[in-house]
């Protein structure tokens, strides 16, 4: 059996959605908690199929996990293996960011390379080269990345980084392995997103010295061991970006909390460009207030440029805007096969290389489609809600990886989605007889 999502289009959306806490920042928090040997606590963790699956890694390396509600407890005391199981790495990427914590706890780290995933290739050559700077011997053999400090102390040393290209999960690795490095770390072209400076402020409240995370430059001065903290991981701001399009492309007001506005702000202005007002109504809530959706051009960025998470959301948006817009994806080289998706919609969209012409039409038509990455589901959904009639949305998997209860908070805003039980075979089925494959 599989489930598949029923989205009826056209409701009215009204009311107030609570917004989980962040997918991204809770898996590399809960690397980061490697570092610490005392138990650390979690707040405000996401129930999502990744958090899980980091989970199982954590457990792989022997660390003890506790999990009750959006609680997590992280006893780290003791990392019985310097190996992450390959099979688990392989279904997580973020699960590689472990090599920093353990290289650093233990001298010693051995993770599979995560490999490549459906929006691209994405290496992790700029983490191997960051962690030999300071000063690991890093091998790939069979497939499995082997870092090491030689000599005694087993301790890295401090080092001057520059990043070729401000990778997320590279700053976040060598942040967290430079924290227990002996000397000085500065960490240049460093990513500047919300997750990074929430394991900045994670690492700090465990004793680390680091400062200028959310900057370019970001410096760190190890010290020899960290202690316990307890945490509260920041709101999703992707999540929020989320609703905020559902409330644009429904046509509804929609507000949301809690969630930290600057973190929104080049979603926030694109959501204006293209005609929708969004009110502050409190340090910590967000109200969209629709109008009628405007063209605009988007060319993802790192932060704080437009989020490559929040693009196929505002594709599915300007597949209904009354002009033309150019969307450009710069952040991964594969992030359009939701395109083919919104095609079957009724979308007008042409794509070359990875730029997309959207040509905006009055209406959506409901259609069986197959989510093909996480944030390309939610686009989905999306595109549901405002088309006329039945959207069948295959590949759930890949919306239970990063958006905590979509269908319910969705349905208690008004909208008319369920989750149906379908036989597997009777999806591949209509995959095949829609000229979709099943996979
Ligand atoms: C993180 C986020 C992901 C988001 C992305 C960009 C997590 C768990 N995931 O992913 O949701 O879409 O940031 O905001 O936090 N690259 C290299 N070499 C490297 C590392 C990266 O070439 O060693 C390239 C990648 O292939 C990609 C680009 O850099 O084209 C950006 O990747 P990166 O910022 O590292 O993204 P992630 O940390 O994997």
């Amino acid at each position: 059996m599989e489930s598949v999502l029923h989205v009826r289009g056209r409701s009215a959306l009204s009311g107030q959605v609570t917004i989980s806490g962040a997918k991204n920042a809770a898996l590399v928090l809960m690397a980061g908690a490697l570092l610490c040997p005392e138990p650390c606590r979690l707040r405000n963790v996401p129930n999502l199929l990744d958090v899980k699956r980091m989970g199982q890694i954590v457990r792989a390396l022997g660390v003890k996990l506790d999990a009750h509600g959006d609680v997590l407890d992280i006893d780290a005391t003791h990392i019985g293996q310097s190996q992450a199981p390959y099979e688990l790495v392989s279904q997580l990427r973020a699960s590689f960011f472990v090599i920093g914590p353990v290289l650093a706890r233990l001298g010693i780290a051995r993770v599979p390379l995560p490999g490549g995933c459906a929006i691209g290739a994405r290496p992790v050559d700029l983490h191997v080269r960051g962690l030999q700077a300071l000063g690991a011997d890093v091998q790939i053999h069979h497939g499995v990345v082997r870092a090491c400090v030689r000599g005694g102390r087993k301790r890295l040393r401090g080092a001057k980084i520059y990043l070729d290209y401000p990778s997320v999960g590279a700053t976040e690795t060598l942040m967290m392995a430079a924290t227990l490095a002996d000397g000085e770390t500065t960490l240049d072209n460093a990513a500047q997103e919300p997750e990074v400076v929430d394991l900045a402020n994670f690492c700090r409240a465990m004793g680390a010295k680091i400062q200028g995370a959310g900057t370019k430059t970001i410096r760190i001065v190890g010290v020899p061991r960290l202690h316990q903290a307890d945490y509260r991981i920041v709101p999703d701001r992707i999540e929020a970006g989320t609703f905020l399009v559902a409330g644009a492309i429904t046509q509804s007001e929609i507000s949301m909390s809690p969630v930290i506005p600057d973190h929104l702000t080049a979603a926030i202005a694109k959501l204006r460009a293209m005609g929708s007002q969004v009110a502050m109504d409190s340090p910590n809530t967000l109200r969209v207030i629709p109008s009628p959706i405007e063209a605009a051009d988007i060319e993802t960025q790192p932060y704080p440029g437009f989020p490559t998470d929040m693009q196929a959301q505002f594709m599915a948006l300007s597949t209904l805007s009354n002009g033309n817009s150019v969307i450009t994806e710069t952040v991964f080289e594969n992030r359009l096969r939701h395109v083919a998706e919104l095609q079957r919609m009724g979308a007008d969209i042409r794509v070359k290389g990875n730029i997309a012409v959207v040509r905006g039409v009055p209406m959506l038509s409901g259609a069986p489609v197959v989510a093909t990455d996480l944030r390309a589901s939610a686009a989905l959904v999306l595109a549901g809600l405002a088309a006329d009639g039945k959207t069948v949305i295959q590949g759930l998997h890949h919306l239970d990886r990063g958006y905590e209860n979509l269908t319910e908070k969705l349905c208690r805003l008004g909208a008319d989605i369920e989750r149906v039980m379908v036989p597997s075979s009777e999806t591949a089925t209509e995959a095949i007889e829609s000229g979709q494959p099943s996979a």
